[in-house]
């Protein structure tokens, strides 16, 4: 069993093992050389030599304790019919959402199209060691119809008015849980140990809705990872005091916190489950100091409580690659 799923499964507190989000990225130079060849991000993500490759990177440099395949959560959308783009600056972007299309999707189809990412898992598991985790990942549902019918205009507020005429929501839902499951399904059969849940948009759900968007949808998938014996981290980020009910119904074996949660807080509230993450990437542009001190104020707080050792949300690009490489040792180190 790898450290990571020893700390999930068994809640075990005798080390604290440590990844990032967005280990595999623009902050790491090697990184930025294969993309700047190769500047249609979806193809990158479908080419299995290079995402295992960049997969490996972080690895190659530190002494992380586990690999998260490098691909996205906009692949599911890209898998269900819908263009993908990147632009420059300004984010995703995907071609129009057609409930007609999305409706007809058929499981075969999907399955074949991200058949690359697969093969990424599996190339990347032969060469990674027994005790490192092989993470994989999806984004829930929420995060997912926010991209794919394009309401990520204004990042304080969504008007659920904007959501199409023809949106039913049960049905999208529905039809999005079960790719979402075969998707994680395809990845463990692979060689993936762990799944993410990224609901990275979940803290913009208005308050009468978290139930219906949120809560629920994660709950299936999380029932689902229970029943096919899947270790299974939700980040229901910006949800605030919610964490706490979103613990008490959806009972994944780990929750990432993010930088807005009062790691005390945590403790005290969030209890019977590993907690990951939680300080912010921004510490990271600070002097050694700052972040050795908040670096201890998180090993601190959650010692002899199982937890990860991450962040509150995925690397800055600007991130220099020498700090990881002390917070590692020092997370390592602590006694
Ligand atoms: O190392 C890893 O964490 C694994 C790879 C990974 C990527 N995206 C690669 C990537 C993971 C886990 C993701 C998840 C993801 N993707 C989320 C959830 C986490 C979060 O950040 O909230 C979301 C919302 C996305 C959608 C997405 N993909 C956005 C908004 C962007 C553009 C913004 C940005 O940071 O550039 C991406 C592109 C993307 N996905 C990059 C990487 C390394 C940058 C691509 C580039 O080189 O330009």
């Amino acid at each position: 069993m790898s450290k990571i799923t020893n700390c999930l499964i068994k809640k075990d507190t005798s080390c604290i093992p440590v990844w990032f989000m967005r280990q595999a990225g623009r902050y790491l130079p090697e990184f930025r050389e294969i993309r700047s060849k190769n500047p249609n991000f979806i193809k990158l993500c479908l080419n299995s030599d290079l995402s295992s490759e960049i997969t490996l990177q972080p690895l190659d440099r530190f002494d992380l304790d586990a690999a998260i395949i490098f691909s996205d959560i906009l692949m599911v959308p890209y898998g269900l019919g819908q263009t993908v783009e990147f632009i420059k600056g300004k984010g995703p972007k995907l071609s129009e959402f057609n409930m007609k299309v999305f409706l007809e999707n058929k499981e075969d189809n999907f399955t074949k199209k991200l058949n690359p990412v697969y093969q990424a898992i599996t190339k990347t598991r032969k060469k990674l060691s027994r005790e490192k985790s092989l993470i994989s990942f999806i984004g829930a549902p929420w995060t997912l119809i926010v991209y794919m019918m394009g309401l990520r205009q204004d990042k304080k507020k969504i008007n659920l008015e904007n959501i199409k005429k023809d949106f039913k929501r049960d049905v999208v839902l529905e039809k999005l849980n079960k790719f979402l499951c075969l998707h994680i399904k395809n990845q463990m059969n692979a060689g993936a140990d762990v799944v993410q849940i990224f609901d990275s948009w979940a803290g913009i759900i208005p308050d009468d809705e978290i139930n219906d968007y949120c809560f629920t949808p994660n709950k299936k998938l999380v029932d689902y990872c229970k029943k096919i014996n899947l270790p299974v981290v939700c980040f229901p980020k910006g949800i605030g005091v919610n964490y706490k009910k979103f613990l008490e119904i959806v009972k994944p074996h780990g929750i990432n916190i993010d930088y807005d949660i009062d790691p005390k807080w945590a403790k005290d509230n969030l209890k019977n489950v590993c907690l990951q993450g939680g300080m912010d990437p921004k510490i990271l542009f600070e002097d050694e100091k700052k972040i050795n001190l908040e670096v201890d104020k998180y090993l601190d707080n959650f010692r002899n409580t199982p937890y990860i050792f991450n962040l509150g949300h995925g690397l800055l690009p600007e991130t220099n690659p020498d700090i990881l490489a002390k917070i590692i040792n020092r997370v390592k180190s602590y006694k």
